[in-house]
């Protein structure tokens, strides 16, 4: 099965093995370096692999998270991004970039500016504050949240200029989009509230809309949802099948599953896809292909997942960066 072309959007992916996207701290302070590009032209080389996923970038300098991050917050960007969409489209490889806002996770002596969040509370993905300083954001206005979207929808539109396959919004890993998902950290009152699945899910929506307004149908868009927070009153799984419901309905072509306030890891797991249960529940409930990344370092391992329907497709992350010739054993 992993072998199998798929549909997602209007892109037809020539197997279902994917390299998820990975933060090389590779650009030169936010600006594509020569080694981000050969980084790419690396892992896309011979071919085998069926979409790579840019990293993280940061789509308005208050949300940055690192000072490496590839920024996609101005058109300087367009041209030195389109050397990598030509070097990874020279192998044959779709390339698709992830657009980002760290909302509290975003470090104020990076940014100089008071972080922004849905709420004043502080982050909640206790992995961040043993890795930076954080700081209590501030509480989004509407005009803030206005902005955003619009943020995203040019970031969204440089990619595509830069040549791209299509966007990855990031609402996962504790980011702001998933800061508006989780009820830890969501705790407002209006059209956004965390009270209900439609408020934590409404801002997501809008972007993924204004991105297909911005960047018409052709053009790829991926939510990686960071489904659950495995977190006492966070998101949970018995939510998945209404969301993903809501995100399918608003366009996402992909829905890449991962961990919300947990990270990219869950804890107390080690089996390979330890996310399956959340992207099993999409699958069963929307008519959208899912990506399952975590914790897979094995052909016969993902096959299982694609063949016991837990997935349409797999991401590979570390074993990947381990070992830059997994694509080529397990495809060739
Ligand atoms: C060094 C590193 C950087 C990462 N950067 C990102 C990122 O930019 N965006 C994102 O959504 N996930 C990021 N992740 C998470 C990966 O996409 C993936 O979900 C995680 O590595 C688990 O998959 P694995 O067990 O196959 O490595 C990163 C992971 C690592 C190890």
């Amino acid at each position: 099965m992993l072998n199998d072309p798929i549909q997602a959007g209007n892109l037809t992916l020539k197997n279902r093995l994917v390299m998820p996207p990975m933060a090389t701290e590779k650009s030169a302070g936010g600006t594509v370096s020569d080694a981000l590009v050969r980084y790419y032209a690396e892992m896309s080389q011979g071919g085998y692999l069926g979409l790579i996923v840019l990293e993280h970038c940061y789509v308005s300098p208050e949300g940055k998270a690192s000072p490496n991050q590839v920024s996609v917050a101005e058109d300087a960007c367009i041209e030195p991004l389109r050397r990598i969409a030509d070097a990874v489209h020279r192998n044959g490889v779709p390339l698709i970039a992830q657009i980002s806002h760290a909302g509290s996770a975003a470090p104020e002596n990076l940014t100089g500016t008071r972080p922004i969040a849905p709420s004043e509370v502080m982050n909640a993905n206790t992995l961040f504050s043993r890795i930076v300083r954080l700081s209590l954001p501030r509480e989004m206005t509407q005009d803030d949240i206005d902005r955003l979207i619009a943020r995203f929808a040019d970031a969204a539109a440089r990619i595509q200029k830069a040549g791209f396959d299509g966007v990855e919004v990031h609402s996962a890993h504790g980011y702001l989009l998933g800061q508006f998902y989780s009820p830890l950290t969501n705790r407002r009152t209006d059209q956004y509230t965390g009270g209900t699945l439609e408020g934590r899910t409404k801002l997501q929506t809008q972007i993924i809309e204004a991105v297909r307004e911005t960047c018409g149908a052709g053009f790829l868009i991926s939510l990686r949802w960071g489904a659950c927070d495995y977190a006492d009153g966070g998101a949970a799984l018995d939510e998945v099948p209404a969301a993903a419901r809501i995100f399918a309905g608003a366009g996402a072509d992909l829905i890449s599953i991962s961990g919300n306030m947990c990270g990219y890891l869950r804890s107390g797991h080690s089996e390979q896809g330890w996310f399956a249960e959340l992207s099993e529940a999409v699958k069963k409930s929307a008519d959208v292909p899912v990506l399952l990344t975590g914790g897979i370092t094995e052909k016969d391992a993902a096959e299982k997942l694609l063949a016991e329907g837990k997935a349409d497709l797999i991401g590979v992350g570390r074993a990947l960066l381990k070992n830059r010739k997994l694509p080529e054993a397990w495809m060739k």
